[in-house]
């Protein structure tokens, strides 16, 4: 078991991409956080992404592809609203969910009638998928409930153990921080099954804020603990009254929401491996829909294990 970070020069993404092609697994950079790859029509490569990870069979994955033309060959129908939404936001942090074609392995849709599917902006991924020319089932690269990865080394640290001899496409840090905005098209009005950095302007929109537009949808196995350190973590304002205990480090981030995605994950985990903290204590942030995925990552992180 080891992992090997590489700078994505040609050779190492066209290892990368044969490595995809021959039904093993791959470490790549996405603007949002990293991704654990495999080729999406290969069911036995896809199988291998759930053990590396630890990942319940009932989580699934999103599909990333290089062009719209071939996100339309894993759908059984594309609405025009798709079209627009791909238009305005991709490549870029929006997974459109649609309905599944039926060549769509079941352990890439864990099982249901949906698959999601997005253009990742970053230029490694494109390339990757370009050179690859297979659709990539790639979840977050870290184990399953751990803090996503948004740097090469997060991935060689969480998953290193777990999987042999993993290429890591190294992409420097990720742009965005936090995952893709989950969007659910197959319904009318459309839902936000996971809040994100991208708010496409729809309307009527069910999100995930504001009790008028409804709350946001659960996803399947979208576990409410998630994205979370191993430390206990405390959120303030969401009904725990605070009492500091020694060890209490707080979470600072920075004003704007773009930033705080960019810091939140690097954050987490600095606090969650620094010897002198003990409890991590999370800050409060604007209750606006900017804010959205940033206070959704919050709470999950404050969620106690096995709830
Ligand atoms: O930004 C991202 O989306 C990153 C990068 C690597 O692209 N990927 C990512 O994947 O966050 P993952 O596996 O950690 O999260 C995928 C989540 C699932 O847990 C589920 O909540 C939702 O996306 N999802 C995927 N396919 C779905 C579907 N067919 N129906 C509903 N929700 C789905
Ligand atoms: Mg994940």
């Amino acid at each position: 078991m080891s992992a090997r970070i590489a700078l994505p020069e040609p050779a190492a993404l066209a290892e990368a991409a044969e490595r995809l092609r021959a039904g093993e697994l791959v470490a790549f950079p996405t603007e949002t956080v990293y991704g654990l790859g495999a080729n999406a029509l290969d069911a036995v490569a896809v199988a291998k992404i759930y053990t590396a990870k630890g990942r319940p069979a009932t989580n699934p994955l999103i599909v990333h592809v290089a062009s719209v033309a071939q996100a339309k060959t894993l759908v059984k129908t594309w609405p025009a609203l798709a079209d627009e939404l791909a238009a305005a936001h991709w490549p870029g942090p929006l997974t459109l969910v649609l309905e599944r074609a039926n060549h769509v392995p079941d352990s890439v849709t864990a099982g249901g009638p949906t698959v999601g599917i997005r253009i990742p902006s970053h230029p490694v991924a494109l390339e990757l998928l370009r050179l690859a020319g297979v659709p990539v089932a790639a979840p977050s690269a870290n184990r399953s409930e751990e803090i996503s990865p948004t740097r090469a080394q997060h991935v060689a640290d969480s998953l290193g153990a777990f999987v042999d001899d993993l290429l890591i496409l190294d992409g420097g840090a990720c742009d965005v921080g936090i995952e893709s905005t989950v969007l659910d098209v197959t319904c009318e009005p459309p839902r936000v099954l996971r809040p994100g950095m991208c708010l496409p302007p729809l309307a009527p929109l069910v999100t995930p804020s504001g009790s008028a537009k409804g709350d946001v949808a659960r996803s399947p196995g979208q576990m409410l603990r998630h994205y979370a350190p191993k430390k206990p973590t405390l959120v303030l304002g969401f009904g725990e009254k605070y009492t500091q205990v020694e060890g209490d480090a707080w979470l600072t981030l920075p004003a704007t929401p773009e930033a705080a995605a960019q810091a939140l994950y690097v954050e987490l985990r600095r606090l969650d491996s620094d010897p002198h903290v003990a409890r991590i204590v999370l800050p409060v942030v604007p209750d606006s829909p900017e804010w959205d995925a940033i206070r959704d990552r919050l709470r999950r992180a404050a969620t106690p294990r096995h709830e």
